[in-house]
């Protein structure tokens, strides 16, 4: 009997994450499950965990003890409740989980999802703490479910105007500092035939805008139609031409795959919005090359310098890490100049956290939390004044929001930009899903502010 029990998932960590959250909780609803937000009426439970920094990691544990308190409440109504880790921390800790935490039943790996409904029915069925984290098995989206075959699509992302998409799976990188490779394994890149489908699949449900998703998202290198590995370029102008899709976005980026007919793209593809997530991670070069980023500062300045001649407006996001093992004052000062020079309309900063198994843990020279998180704080106050310059930037100009959801104010509504700023304005709900011009009247340090000017 389909909707009779229930799932809950809590996402951590990146937008993969939470692609693979709803295509989990898809997967489940052949066998009679609906999603629900409110977690003491569910049957299964799953946290999709992050183990990128120590702070993501050591969160699933904190939501575990609180789980364990609903846990006995619903034993004690007589009802099962079957706890699951999955996501990142799940494959690289594994049976480690369940000796930590009695409370967890299922454990499984990021590629091991298209067994999570037998997993499920066997943890229910034979009261057995499971563990599944097989490695590397590159195709889970080929055995998952057709995204088609569900009775009900699940609340939330699946019926907004904006949807993720993976084509591009794990990371041959190996930058020293990152979990990524061992969590996710090799470069996988998903066949454009299944991607094209997958996207009209989204657009029938109502959705708008696909946001390309890959850990390497540009190393994309698919089997096309034609028998050949296609570029994400060329990915992305065969997506252009699927009626019914306006927007086109992809992230993460790597420097070293940022080719010319990726640039190419937008400077030519109409679709494709204006904003670039390309980390950089460090300014000075000893420390790019003890992190194994495989570019210097003076390659990424290059890199920018042709992507804004293809697209002069296009808008820069990046990440960065400071307190690498061994970074000095002066190397940090370099990271700091870099920023300066470039100016980005958003970014995404962190302390360097050591994770274990990684090169650069066992690096000597760690610093201590408190020049991190100095050099932190100076590094977040220059990338705040850059995201307030580019929102102000944009007070007065006519600008087409895709409207994506309700605000939390009678009658406001909220959308994005062309350079993923989100937008609020007064307007009726039936604008929802719809690119309207706004005239923005307004910018706060995170989101800016408009007036609808036609519908
Ligand atoms: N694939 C992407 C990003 C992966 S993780 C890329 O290549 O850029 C997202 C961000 O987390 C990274 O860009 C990096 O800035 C940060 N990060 C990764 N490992 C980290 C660590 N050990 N400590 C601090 N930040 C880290
Ligand atoms: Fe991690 Fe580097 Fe791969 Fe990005 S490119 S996922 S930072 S190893
Ligand atoms: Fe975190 Fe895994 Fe994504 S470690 S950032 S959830 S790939």
């Amino acid at each position: 009997m389909p909707g009779t029990k229930r799932v809950f998932v809590k996402t951590f960590g990146c937008q993969m994450n939470v692609y693979d959250s709803e295509r989990m909780s898809e997967s489940l609803v052949p066998y009679g499950f609906t999603e629900t937000d409110r977690i003491e009426e569910a049957d299964v439970i799953i946290l999709n965990t992050c183990h990128i920094r120590e702070k993501a990691a050591e969160k699933v544990y904190s939501e575990l003890g609180r789980l364990r308190h609903i846990k006995d409440v619903r034993r004690q109504n007589g009802k099962n409740t079957v706890i699951t880790v999955a996501g990142c921390v799940a494959q690289a800790e594994g049976a480690e989980i369940l000796a930590r935490a009695p409370v967890v039943d299922l454990v499984i790996g990021p590629q091991s999802y298209h067994r999570l409904p037998d997993l499920v029915f066997r943890a229910q069925s034979e009261s057995r703490r499971l563990v599944d984290t097989n490695f590397p098995e590159q195709d889970k989206f080929t055995k998952l479910p057709d995204r088609k075959v569900k009775s009900a699509p699940p609340t939330g992302a699946a019926r907004a105007a904006s949807a993720f998409l993976t084509v591009q799976e794990g990371c041959d990188k190996f930058c020293t500092f990152c979990v990524v490779p061992y969590t996710r394994g090799v470069e996988y890149s998903r066949p454009v035939a299944d991607l094209v489908d997958e996207a009209r699949e989204l657009i029938s449900r109502g959705v708008r805008e696909i946001t390309l998703l890959g850990q390497n998202v540009n190393a994309y290198h698919g089997v096309g139609p034609d028998g050949r590995d296609w570029s994400l370029a060329r990915l992305i102008r065969a997506l252009g031409e699927v009626e019914g899709l306006q927007r086109l976005r992809y992230t993460t980026s790597h420097p070293k795959d940022m080719s010319d007919d990726l640039i190419a793209a937008h400077r030519d593809e109409p679709k494709l919005m204006p904003y670039l997530h390309l980390p950089f991670q460090a300014g000075a070069d000893r420390i790019l090359a003890a992190m194994n980023r495989k570019h210097t500062a003076a390659d990424y300045r290059r890199l920018i310098d042709k992507i804004r001649s293809a697209r002069p407006d296009i808008a820069l996001s990046t990440d960065v890490i400071v307190g690498f093992p061994g970074e000095t004052e002066g190397e940090f000062l370099e990271t700091l100049r870099l920023v300066e020079d470039i100016g980005f309309a958003q970014a995404f900063s962190f302390k360097y956290s050591p994770r274990p198994g990684t090169p650069a843990a066992k690096m000597e020279e760690q610093l201590p939390d408190a020049i991190k998180s100095e050099r932190l704080q100076r590094l977040q106050h220059l990338l705040a004044s850059q995201t307030s310059r580019f929102n102000d930037s944009c007070i007065g100009r006519i600008i087409p929001v895709l409207f994506e959801r309700l605000g939390r104010h009678a009658g406001q509504i909220v959308g994005r930009s062309p350079y993923l700023q989100p937008v609020h304005a007064t307007g009726a709900r039936d604008l929802l899903g719809h690119i309207i011009p706004v005239e923005i009247s307004g910018a706060g340090p995170n989101s800016l502010l408009g007036v609808i000017r036609a519908a």
